[in-house]
């Protein structure tokens, strides 16, 4: 077996991403709003094949129990609501409620407004007035970069063995090895936290601007 990585180049990319179930026509469409309202420069990369993964991710745990932190225009949050069990719940945090009517009206046409609980406000204090016991089954963490640490350290506790902790833009568009801002730098420390954190049982994968995937032990 080669070890050699395979590049990703961008035909590579597009095959794969035909070869994973489409994004269905409000994925489609939120996707677009988004790029719309939220130019790349901004710092919003979007890729549906991250909803796609995100719905598989959830249905394959089982969740009852989510949390996000960072909801934008509610593409993810979106995903990650379609894959719950039934009566599940996932409670959403972000620190600006600018986009959370875009988020609202694409939940409701999914049929997945009633699961989710979205929560404006600084987001660390919102997290630690959640219950104390263990009884999340999934968390995604994709605010901002520098605050990561502050949720991990509220959320690991919370999470019940076996649950997953799922982490976007770890790999900072590939700048982690050689980190030029604050954020790089954050994220590249979060990254070594999270290896090195006996908690948890982490991959990363290169998913969108690359996902880590921690399983709670
Ligand atoms: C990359 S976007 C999230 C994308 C979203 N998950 C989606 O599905 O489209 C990052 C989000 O982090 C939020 N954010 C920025 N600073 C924050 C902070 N200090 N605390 C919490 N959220 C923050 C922004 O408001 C923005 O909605």
């Amino acid at each position: 077996m080669s070890t050699k990585p395979l590049p990703l180049t961008t035909e590579l990319h597009a095959y794969l991403v035909a070869h994973g179930s489409a994004p269905d026509e409000i994925v489609r469409e939120l996707a677009e709003e988004t790029r719309a309202v939220l130019p790349a420069e901004a710092g919003m990369r979007v890729a549906p094949e991250q909803a796609a993964f995100l719905t598989f991710l959830t249905r394959l745990v089982g969740v009852r129990q989510a949390v996000e932190v960072g909801t934008s225009t509610g593409l993810l949050s979106l995903a990650i609501a379609r894959g719950l069990v039934d009566g599940g719940r996932l409670t959403c945090f972000d620190v600006s409620g600018e986009h959370a009517g875009v988020a609202r009206r694409y939940w409701g046409r999914a049929g997945v407004a009633d699961r989710i609980d979205l929560r404006v406000g600084p987001v660390a204090d919102a997290l630690r007035e959640l219950p104390g016991e263990r009884y999340l089954d999934f968390a995604f963490l994709d605010g901002d970069q520098v605050g990561y640490p502050v949720y991990w350290d509220e959320l690991v506790p919370r999470m019940r063995s076996g649950a997953v902790i799922a982490v976007g833009g770890t790999l900072r568009a590939g700048r982690v090895l050689a980190p030029r801002d604050a954020d790089d730098r954050a994220i590249a420390a979060f990254n070594d936290e999270v290896v090195a954190d006996a908690r948890v049982e982490a991959v990363m994968l290169p998913v969108a601007d690359g996902v880590t995937l921690a399983r709670v032990r």
